[in-house]
């Protein structure tokens, strides 16, 4: 098949870095500066070769129904649960995904959240332009120190561990984890402790969320969970919303539970609990923990650069499903 009949649907505008590894292909972008309604997203994929997909977009039953000869989804993000992996393996249609370029960026911005919190940046803010400020009080929005005490990191993989790393390096704070695996690097460079996940959140001053979203992950912390944080504790989520019970984080907020709360990722994304947008102690941010230049840039590199090599016979770097990729070459489908 002639490169220039190749069509790649991208549903959304992403970073030139990464378009410019498709110009020998016959790109159709979203010309809407907004999410595609399911509509718009299966007239996009029904003619296309390759998707490359927003965290947004549902990928399941009926989106491959509209077109079960994709050869690839590509999705622009580290975590994937928008998609559909096992029927996506079972059709033979690879799927990628972009990790370890955001890892930094969104360490970064775990530990902004955590200080926005522990230092009631923005309630502070609200309180200036507000128009409440009368002059110095020794005792206004009077937050917490971070230096010797415990984060608890859950989900230690490599965004977990460059959060661990920050906090302990740069604020000399206390590390111990919830993972399945033993992060040995973890605990030989941060002395990073393990414990199960009700003793963590025991034992945690700030308690910061890394796992992906998976069955087992869903409402990980609920209200049960909750209530066993100290009431001094913040929670920061920058993982997925429905991670957390949304409901019952909103009432143990309401219910000073718990210091704060710091969320960029939620269970129904745009909508969000009424309360967590007006209560003081929660910090609520529109999922942009790995909105930098860098890392946007680099995302888009690796979601075009997965189309490419599919399109070329190679296998990409950042499968998800290799079962499809092998699937593909020994029933020796058209790739
Ligand atoms: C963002 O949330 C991502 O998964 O990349
Ligand atoms: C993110 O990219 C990760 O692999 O943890």
């Amino acid at each position: 098949m002639r490169e220039q009949s190749r069509v790649v649907f991208i549903t959304r505008n992403i970073p030139e870095a990464g378009m410019r590894l498709l110009r020998s292909f016959d790109v159709r972008i979203n010309s809407h500066d907004r999410q595609l309604n399911r509509r718009e997203l299966f007239a996009g994929v029904k003619g296309a070769d390759a998707v490359i997909t927003q965290l947004v977009d549902k990928v399941d039953a009926d989106f491959f129904a509209v077109n079960p000869n994709l050869k690839i989804v590509s999705n622009y993000a580290v975590g994937y649960d928008n998609i559909d992996i096992p029927l996506a393996t079972k059709l033979g249609i690879p799927v990628t995904n972009t990790p370890g370029v955001l890892v930094e960026t969104v360490a970064d911005y775990a530990v902004a959240l955590i200080l926005t919190c522990a230092r009631r940046i923005v309630e502070a803010d609200r309180y200036i332009v507000s128009g409440k400020y009368k002059g110095w009080d020794p005792g206004l929005m009077i937050g917490m120190e971070l230096k010797g005490k415990t984060v608890a990191i859950i989900g230690m993989g490599r965004i977990g561990f460059q959060t661990a790393k920050r906090l302990k390096n740069g604020f000399d704070m206390k590390i111990v984890y919830v993972d399945e695996r033993i992060n040995e690097e973890a605990e030989r460079e941060l002395g990073a402790r393990r414990m199960p996940l009700d003793e963590a959140l025991r034992t945690a001053d700030i308690v910061s969320l890394h796992v992906p979203l998976l069955t087992s992950s869903r409402h990980l912390i609920g209200a049960k969970q909750l209530a066993m944080m100290k009431p001094t504790a913040i929670l920061i989520n920058t993982a997925r919303g429905a991670v957390v019970d949304e409901e019952a984080l909103a009432k143990a907020l309401l219910k000073k539970k718990l210091f704060a709360a710091g969320i960029d990722v939620f269970e129904h994304e745009s909508k969000i609990h009424p309360l967590l947008k007006r209560l003081p102690n929660a910090v609520v941010t529109p999922h942009i923990a790995s909105a930098t230049k860098e890392a946007r840039e680099e995302m888009a590199r690796l979601a075009c650069q997965a189309v490419v090599d599919v399109f070329r016979g190679r296998q990409p770097d950042n499968i998800v499903n290799p079962e499809a990729w092998e699937k593909k070459r020994k029933g020796g489908g058209r790739l």
